[in-house]
């Protein structure tokens, strides 16, 4: 039985890892499920993907889309009619889609279309905030889900209040904790930590990519020179992420605090963050590892997907005005930050218990 796993963009790698991990293992006892990894290719820099899959030893996609860049609409569509292409030639049993990406969307459309059952991992999470492309990709993707794998109460809360039965939720936990949680003792030093002479705690990480916070130039600019200025002369370390290097390159004075570099690989970025002061970033997936590492986390938007990363972790929302960043340090630096604690489940065996659940799904159809 094939089970189809969809990767397209960064923040899928992590969440598929730990999936396919859990099959080969089960294979390898005799279990029945087999697995097609496919590509969408919505991120194709090295960069951005192969780095990631040698890293976490994901095996090469059996297919790539190759979909590429585009307007949302455009990557949507080239995905959703070459995907469509591959299932009419070979049917999966199942399609897992994960996180909320356009690749997740445009699958998720496409196999239910086909009458092939969907289910989604990190399912039922919401922000609330209809001006993100990911909050609509996660209320279409829910819309038609078979099977909802969720990282949270809150998310099972969320689906159950929008009348989804409680035998199609899955509370399995986190897949990326599963693959943070795995690879915390290989974290590796990047180029950088002797580059600029980095010490624990002597330096912020900073990552900004939402359309919301780079695409405008002088927003952007503002949002980083607060940042420099309220660190109290650390460096702050930003691995630019390709959407926001455009903008980058149109700001002419840089603070000289601020240390660019290009997107990090895994073991390098998360090494970054485990050592640093604080983050600062306006991730979703970055607040449930600093949750996890017990790292300071301020996050420049006004509302969250990932409640508990609040509630419980270390993070706290500060909205995307920068007159919010130097208070927020000034606390951190006076030592008032919450130390935070891991949520429910998020204990590196989600993945396992997401295939176990798929078994079950799948022998009793
Ligand atoms: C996408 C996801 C977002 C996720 C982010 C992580 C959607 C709607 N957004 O945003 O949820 O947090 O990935 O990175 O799916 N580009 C490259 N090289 C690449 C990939 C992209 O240069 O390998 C460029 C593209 O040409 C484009 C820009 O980066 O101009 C944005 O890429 P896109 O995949 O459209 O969305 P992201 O902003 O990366």
């Amino acid at each position: 039985m094939i089970v189809d796993l969809i990767a397209g963009a960064r923040p899928n790698f992590m969440k598929v890892a730990p999936i396919i991990r859990a099959l080969d293992v089960r294979r390898r006892g005799g279990g029945a499920l087999d697995y097609r990894l496919v590509h969408t290719g919505q991120h194709y820099d090295r960069k951005m993907s192969g780095d990631f899959f040698e890293q976490l030893g994901i095996p090469e996609p059996h297919v790539n889309l190759e979909a590429g860049s585009g307007t949302q609409a455009e990557q949507t569509g080239t995905i959703m009619s070459r995907y469509e292409k591959l299932l009419v030639a070979a049917p999966s049993e199942i399609c897992v889609v994960v996180g909320d990406v356009n690749s997740t969307m445009a699958c998720a459309i496409t196999a239910r279309k086909l009458g092939i059952p969907v289910a989604h991992v990190e399912a039922g999470i919401r922000s609330g905030d209809w001006s993100m492309p990911e909050e609509i990709n996660r209320v279409v993707t829910d819309s038609i889900t078979n099977y909802f794998f969720t990282t949270s109460e809150h998310a099972n809360r969320n689906l159950r209040s929008q009348g989804v039965d409680e035998s199609r939720i899955f509370f399995v936990g986190n897949t990326m904790i599963d693959t943070l949680l795995a690879n915390l003792d290989r974290l590796r030093e990047p180029s950088v930590w002797q580059d600029r002479g980095l010490r624990p705690g002597g330096y912020v990480v900073l990552t900004l990519h939402r359309p919301g916070n780079v695409d405008d130039a002088r927003a952007f600019a503002g949002l980083v020179q607060a940042v420099c200025d309220a660190v109290r002369g650390l460096d702050v370390v930003f691995p630019v992420h390709p959407r926001t290097a455009k903008t980058l390159a149109r700001i002419p004075r840089r603070p000289d605090n601020l240390v660019t570099i290009e997107p990090q690989p895994y073991l390098e970025f998360n090494y970054l963050v485990r050592n640093c002061k604080c983050v600062i970033t306006d991730s979703g997936g970055i607040t449930e590892e600093t949750t996890v590492m017990g790292i300071p986390c301020m996050t420049l938007r006004t509302s969250t997907e990932r409640p508990e990363t609040v509630e419980e972790g270390t993070n706290e929302l500060l909205g995307t005005d920068e007159t919010a960043i130097r208070p927020a340090m000034d606390r951190l630096f006076a030592g008032g930050w919450k130390a935070g604690r891991r949520p429910a489940l998020w204990d590196g065996r989600a993945g396992d218990r997401i295939v176990a659940a798929l078994e079950s799904i799948l022998s009793a159809t």
